[in-house]
């Protein structure tokens, strides 16, 4: 008995020595473990709470709003997380359709990190072929998921295709919805290259709206390329309201600050 007692607490006592960490300290935070301590965490039951406004004037300082389109999708999580890494907040024109597909868990995340939720119709239609009927329905459909996921109520609309008239801005009016346009636009459906994309966005002048969709990977994934850029160039990344200090004015169309 004493002939094995003796050996195990030899073997265990060399073991635990050779667990302590030698030489000079490692960083021990990999990017799930950086991202899960960014991450806000809300009830279970209830909505997300946004984080504080921040003390941006976009008068004073160079701003650039990001803009988001035609999601939730596949990549919005992975998006969400490089936002959080550089603590940029953007602008996501959500499509009704893709929240009932997707369920409201990135919509939650987006409002708990600070992000903006904009209306961008319930089918991604063109709004000026439909009836004044249509039009309605197309918005407030969107506007009701969003209320019901998140607790929000949206204030801002961007037209599928950017197709408007005065209907659609009578429509909008009526339902308390701003309508964005853009001043960058790096179709970004069309050229699926992380570095055209890439190179189409850092091309933002200071109040500049960019139009992208974080339905394509390769959007997405200039995304980190992007925010490096735009602050080498010492540009904030706000929401819309930070980028006009305020709700933008109903009925008017906005592509710029
Ligand atoms: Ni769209």
């Amino acid at each position: 008995m004493r002939v094995w007692v003796v050996p195990m607490m030899l073997l265990l006592g060399a073991w635990s020595v050779a667990a302590v960490p030698v030489g000079p300290p490692v960083d021990p935070e990999t990017r799930a473990e950086r991202l899960a301590a960014l991450r806000p965490q809300w009830p279970a039951s209830g909505f997300p709470l946004p984080p504080a406004p921040r003390e941006v004037d976009c008068a004073k300082v160079k701003c650039v709003a990001l803009t988001f389109d035609d999601g939730p999708g596949d990549h919005t999580g992975e998006l969400l997380d490089t936002l959080a890494e550089h603590r940029a907040r953007a602008t996501f024109f959500v499509v009704g359709r893709m929240v009932e597909e997707n369920g409201g868990g990135d919509l939650r995340r987006m409002v708990a990190e600070g992000h903006e939720l904009g209306n961008h119709s319930w089918s991604h239609a063109q709004l000026t072929g439909l009836s004044k009927e249509g039009i309605r329905s197309e918005l407030r459909r969107t506007q009701k998921i969003v209320k019901r996921e998140t607790g929000v109520r949206m204030v801002l609309m961007r037209p599928p295709y950017g197709a408007t008239d005065r209907r659609v801005a009578e429509e909008s009016r009526r339902q308390g919805l701003a309508q964005i346009l853009w001043s960058v636009d790096t179709q970004d459906w069309l050229d699926r290259d992380t570095s055209v994309v890439l190179r189409r966005a850092v091309r933002a002048a200071p109040g500049s709206i960019v139009l992208m969709h974080d339905i394509h990977r390769t959007t997405v994934e200039a995304v980190p390329e992007l925010l490096k850029g735009l602050a080498d160039k010492k540009y904030t990344i706000v929401t819309l309201s930070e980028l006009y200090g305020k709700a933008p004015a109903l009925g008017r169309r906005h592509t710029r600050r």
